[in-house]
């Protein structure tokens, strides 16, 4: 209900009464009282006058359906769109649900106590400051496929970033860098078996409007937020919204084959492509250049002694040779 109201506050320009909610929504006038005081406990700023009634004069830009719904224009991706406040993890429960949810559905939460990262990291995802969302798609997709589906998306996040002004990169397979620090990353995920798919889901973490001190001192070094390094605060439904519906363009081309061109579009944002860096498993490091990014989406390598291999991602990190990256 209190998202019912919401709506009505966001596609009203004027004051509306709190009789006329009351009526359009079929509940009581202190039921109208006690959403809008949920709604000014999250940080909307609603003015009230006696004889007028509520205007929504500031949004904290919460990830409501209603909120992101202005600024999505898709047709699959966000179609069926679930919105929590907190979460143990939005792969977790794409992962527990897949069955009866529709492909394109996207589950997004405001905050995650257990969020996952690649190679069985933490990504942690403090309260109303980031974006935290994972897409489910059922493809009809061959396996070695599987992984064009993140470098599509890394691709469709990095040119959306930059349409905001954010110059950002991305560190093979998936981080999003910007000014040589990870604000997001992507964890997709495979249902299915040896031959076939039966779902993707695919996770995907940026950090938004988090301050310095919302991350974990071991994290602090390399990981940073698109406010940090803009000095720009973020809506971060908008955000959202274009974010989805870049995805979905890309994800469309990418099925009237079209990836090549994608492919040379993520080649044109890799900061890895030309580099030397050490390539990371358990204790035991290793000095590679990094030749190029494969179509397939593995890299192709040459070590010292100039022998070439092409590697997938999934078993090692990859650091700079002084820094993160
Ligand atoms: C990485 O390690 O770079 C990938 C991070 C992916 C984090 C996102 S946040 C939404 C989704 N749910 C999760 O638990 N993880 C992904």
């Amino acid at each position: 209900m209190k998202k019912k109201i919401l709506n009505i506050l966001l596609n009203n320009k004027d004051y509306i009464s709190r009789e006329k909610i009351s009526n359009l929504l079929n509940i009581s006038r202190t039921s109208v009282w006690k959403h809008i005081k949920h709604l000014k406990n999250e940080g909307y700023i609603i003015d009230s006058i006696s004889n007028k009634g509520y205007k929504l004069l500031i949004s904290p830009h919460n990830l409501y359906k209603e909120e992101v719904l202005k600024y999505l224009k898709t047709s699959f991706i966000g179609s069926n769109y679930l919105h929590f406040s907190s979460i143990d993890s939005t792969n977790l429960y794409c992962k527990n649900n897949y069955n009866s949810l529709p492909s394109g559905t996207v589950i997004v939460s405001e905050e995650q106590t257990n969020g996952k990262g690649r190679l069985d990291r933490y990504w942690h995802s403090s309260a109303n400051k980031g974006l935290y969302f994972s897409i489910l798609i059922k493809p009809e997709l061959e396996l070695k496929n599987a992984p064009k589906l993140s470098l599509i998306i890394s691709t469709a996040i990095c040119k959306t970033l930059r349409e905001h002004n954010i110059n950002a990169l991305i560190k093979w397979p998936n981080d999003i860098i910007v000014n040589s620090k990870k604000v997001g990353g992507i964890l997709s995920e495979l249902i299915g078996d040896m031959y076939s798919i039966n779902s993707i889901i695919i996770g995907i973490g940026i950090n938004v409007n988090n301050n310095k001190d919302d991350f974990p001192n071991e994290i602090s070094e390399k990981a940073s937020s698109l406010l940090l390094e803009s000095n720009i605060k973020f809506n971060r439904a908008k955000l959202l919204g274009d974010i989805l519906t870049t995805i979905e363009k890309y994800y469309f081309d990418f099925l009237s084959n079209n990836f090549t061109k994608i492919y040379n579009e993520y080649r044109s944002y890799s900061l890895l492509i030309g580099k030397e860096v050490y390539l990371i498993k358990s204790n035991s490091r290793i000095k590679v250049k990094i030749k190029d990014i494969n179509v397939d989406g593995s890299i192709k390598v040459s070590y010292d002694n100039n022998t070439e291999t092409d590697l997938m991602a999934g078993e090692f990190s990859i650091r700079g040779l002084e820094n993160y990256i």
